[in-house]
């Protein structure tokens, strides 16, 4: 054996799943695809779970976390003009949610791995991996070989780690969406204290924040929709024109763009997550639609189910944990899947029909009048217990 755990992927996955195991004295090699630099500016997920960042915080990553982040008691649900407040923390047990940009945790994450010293290889990309022996062959033309007691595929939706179960052996679970979200990054002040998700019969638009002078902000698009297509004044306009009230008193900060973006929208359930010696973890194995702001998250719970598991195996050889580890996330993921779908079919506009849009708009008020239709929201979206599903 070269190393006890190969991990595929220096995402959030990966690159947490090593500092957990480091901190257990489990030697793990990690191989991402990318630069450094890349990855650490790979602009995507902004919001936290409670329990995302208690992971984080009780395992030493999280002093700029709590310096930076930005902790939210609710959202704000925008629809037919006017705003209503969903109070997250009182109607989850105080639970809230931090607004801190995945990038930096990817930051903090490979700062914690160099300075343990674990062996972290950029521009090591995997070719093939062999889920009975536990063989990754990685680097250029796969040229190098390394042997893992496990293999943890966290290489994301397009990897090759999900590839090397056998198809027989794997069910797989999707649904295209027939919209995608343009993203951008702009200098400007938060137009508001929380993030702003809006239904309007020209499509969903989300207002969210990076820090006290860079917003974050989305817009429902055609799924094909080229992005030179929409120069900034453009996007400015139909942001503005969405996220207005009816009353008039609300305008968008607007500001410098500099990141611009399309991603598609897509829930993706592979099942099982393990087969053989690899195991999969975060968007290698499941993606879900931003709407729920979950995928970041996911993949966070899948790594302490799979570190608990593993100390226990290299610990005392209990297999226990790795045999139910596919089977415990599952739950979760299913969970996840559904709060993230829900909140996708709630929010964006489908297919124009007015019947839908009705029905859109009775949920919507239903979910701001009933304290027990905003709590199932709110216990979502702050992230339910480990134990809780
Ligand atoms: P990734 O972050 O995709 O990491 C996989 C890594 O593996 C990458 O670094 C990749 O370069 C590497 N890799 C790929 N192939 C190979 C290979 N062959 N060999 C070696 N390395 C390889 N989630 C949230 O929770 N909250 C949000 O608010 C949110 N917003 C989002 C907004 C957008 C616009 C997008 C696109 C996503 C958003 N998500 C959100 C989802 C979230 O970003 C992902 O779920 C998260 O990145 C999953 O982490 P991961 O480590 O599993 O995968
Ligand atoms: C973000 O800030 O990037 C963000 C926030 C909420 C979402 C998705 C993305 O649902």
């Amino acid at each position: 054996m070269d190393t006890q755990v190969g991990i595929v992927g220096a995402g959030p996955a990966g690159l947490l799943l090593a500092h957990l195991l480091g901190r257990e004295g489990i030697d793990c090699v990690v191989l991402e695809a990318r630069s450094r630099e890349y990855v650490e500016h790979r602009v995507r997920a902004g919001v936290l779970e409670q329990g995302t960042v208690d992971v984080l915080t009780r395992t030493g990553v999280a002093d700029r976390l709590q310096r930076e982040g930005m902790v939210h008691r609710g959202i704000e649900l925008r629809f037919g003009g006017e705003g209503h407040r969903v109070a997250l923390s009182d109607l989850a047990g105080g639970r809230a949610i931090t607004v801190y940009g995945q990038q930096e945790v990817v930051k903090d994450l490979i700062a914690a791995r160099l300075d343990a010293g674990g062996p972290l290889e950029f521009e090591a990309p995997a070719t093939e991996i062999d889920a009975e022996r536990g063989v990754v062959r990685y680097g250029d033309g796969g040229s190098d070989e390394l042997r893992c007691a496990i293999v943890a595929g966290c290489d994301g939706f397009h990897g090759v780690a999900r590839a090397a179960v056998p198809a027989d052996a794997l069910t797989v679970y999707e649904r295209e969406y027939p919209f995608a979200w343009l993203g951008i990054l702009a200098r400007a002040a938060p137009s508001s204290e929380e993030l702003i998700y809006t239904h309007h019969e020209r499509g969903f638009a989300l207002h969210s924040m990076r820090s006290a002078d860079v917003t974050r902000n989305y817009r429902q698009v055609a799924p094909g929709e080229d992005i030179e297509a929409w120069p900034d004044e453009r996007i400015w306009e139909e942001l503005q024109t969405r996220m207005a009230l009816a009353d008039g008193s609300f305008a968008l900060n607007e500001g410098e763009v500099f990141e611009k973006g399309i991603a598609p929208m897509r829930s993706f359930v592979a099942e099982p997550m393990r087969h053989g010696r690899l195991v999969l973890a975060g968007d290698a194995a499941h993606i879900v639609p931003a709407t729920g702001a979950k995928g970041l998250n996911l993949a966070v719970a899948d790594v302490r189910v799979l570190a608990r598991a593993l100390s226990a195996y290299f610990a005392h050889g209990d297999e226990s944990g790795l045999d139910t580890y596919s089977e415990r996330c599952l739950r979760r993921v299913w969970r996840v899947q559904h709060f993230s779908w829900w909140m996708t079919a709630m929010l964006h506009r489908l297919t124009g029909d007015a019947f839908e849009a009705r029905l859109q708009r009775s949920q919507l008020d239903y979910v701001v009048r009933s304290r027990a239709a905003a709590t199932t929201l709110a216990e979502n979206y702050v992230g339910l217990e480990l134990e809780d599903v």
